[in-house]
Formats: structure tokens, sequence, C-alpha cells
């Protein structure tokens, strides 16, 4: 592991989904390199089991070790949900995860205790946000549903049309009809579904977004660790498991920017 401040952090998902963490590190950290790695031979992770998920971060993560990074970001909420406690115990650089930023958001935010889950299955499954939600209030209604159909659009660049909008219908139905009145996008892919998604909604719930939260404990760790880049030069890098192409042209849509390069690598 690198202390040196000018080392990159980390950053990984399954896919896309994670570039809603990035942009939030381009506003809250510009002065920071990044090693993106989208496991897109593997997305979408939802449907996978928690051991599968699990191997994969440990590859991932072994990568980023490699690459030199100071700190890791796991900007996917399945796998900070299946194997955040694994990760911790087994490699000695700092992790980020989305999740207890989200939560601690969705408390300060809700107004009538009751909260709302968007997420993949295998996040709803594993209970790990409901859990922390409930241990830091125990008096929290809290209504999940899994989204299975929105991953595999939004990896397609697909964020508007018919199919994803009767989907998202049939999602959020159950939560609004609960009273939710805010509701937490429990998937780093779902934050670009999110004007579909309010205008599901009107004004009746508030959303949740991890990415800023999350962004901000980055960097309020890497400031108390001495390790924040002081320095102008910054390298962003791009790696996928699968196509590098698709993933250059509808990651650069979400990012509103050009990716001009991205390495394809195999993990074993
Ligand atoms: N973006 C990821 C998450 O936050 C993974 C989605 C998937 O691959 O199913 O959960």
């Amino acid at each position: 592991m690198s202390n040196h401040q000018a080392a990159p952090i980390g950053v990984f998902d399954s896919g896309v989904g994670g570039l809603s963490v990035v942009r939030e590190m381009f506003l809250q950290l510009p002065r920071e390199s990044f090693v993106y790695f989208a496991d897109t031979a593997h997305v979408p992770y939802g449907g996978r089991s928690p051991e599968e998920i699990k191997g994969f971060s440990f590859g991932i993560t072994r990568f980023l070790l490699q690459q030199g990074c100071k700190m890791i970001i796991i900007a996917c909420n399945t796998t900070n949900s299946v194997a955040y406690q694994d990760l911790i115990e087994a490699f000695d650089i700092p992790f980020i995860g989305v999740i207890e930023p989200g939560v601690d958001k969705a408390l300060q935010t809700t107004k009538n205790g009751r909260v709302g889950l968007i997420a993949t299955e295998a996040t709803v499954n594993s209970g790990f946000y409901q859990q922390m939600l409930k241990s830091k209030n125990p008096a929290v209604k809290v209504m999940a549903k899994a989204c299975p159909l929105f991953v595999p659009c939004v990896e397609k660049g697909e964020t508007e049309g018919e199919a994803i909008r009767q989907a998202a219908k049939q999602y959020l139905a159950p939560i609004l009809a609960e009273d939710a009145d805010t509701l937490v996008l429990g998937c780093t892919h779902y934050p670009f579904l999110l004007p579909l998604l309010q205008r599901l909604t009107g004004r009746v719930v508030t959303f949740v977004d991890p990415a800023k939260e999350t962004v901000k404990r980055a960097r309020e760790r890497l400031e108390a660790d001495g390790l924040l880049n002081d320095s102008a030069q910054v390298q962003h890098r791009f790696f996928v498991s699968g196509d590098p192409v698709s993933f250059a042209r509808i990651g650069g849509l979400f990012l509103e920017r050009e990716i001009e390069q991205v390495e394809k690598i195999s993990l074993e």
C-alpha cells in the first residue's frame, strides 16, 4: 500500500453505477487521482450470491492495491452489504462504503420516521441497510424493495422510456402506500434514474443519494490521515473486466465528460 498523498483513490462497482460517486468526487475532491474499476464481465451483481460477490470484491481490491491506491471507495451498495466486514478484516487499507453515509442522511432527512429503500435483490436480502437504520434509530420504519430491472437498463444507458417507467411505478407503489417520506437510492446505478423517479413521486418523497455524504467522509478520512493530495496534477484511470468501448460511451454520458481511455483486464 502506498501512503503517498499523490497516490490514487480506488473506486469500484459492478459497472457504470459507481460513476454517480465519481461525479461527486469531481466536485468535492478535484485534486485527487483515482483508479476506477467496473466489473462489467459480472454485472449485475444484484442477483448473485454473497460468496460470489465477496470473491469478486477480493480480486478487485488486490488489483487496486497493485495500482498503489491509498484508499478504496466501495461505490457499490451490493458489495458493501455483503462483503464490507470481510474486506476490512482482510486488507490493510481504509475502505469507505456508501451505506452508512446513506443511512445517516436518511435518518436526518425523514420527518415521519418512514424510510423507503430501493436496492438490488442481494442488498435487500442481506438486511444490512435495514439493520443499520434500525440500530441507529429503533423507531424508524423501513420499507425495502428490490428493483432488478433497473441495473440492466442503466448499464445500457437507458434511463427513460415506457418499460422502465412501468417497472419503476410498480417498485415504488408499496413504498408510497406505506407513506415513506424519504427514499434511499440504495444502488449506485439509481441516481441516474432520479429524474424519472422524481416524476413518479412528485414532491411526496425526498430522495437520498448516498454519494455526496460518502465523498465527504472520504475527504474527512484523507484529511485525518494526512493523505489529501495537494498537487494539481491528477490522473484518472478506468478499468473494466468487460467491454471497454461501451463503458467509455455510456460512462461518458453519465459523467458528462469524455472518458478517453478504458483498459480491459481480467481478474482471476
Ligand atoms: N451499483 C451496484 C450497487 O450499488 C451494483 C448493482 C448490480 O450490479 O446489480 O448495488
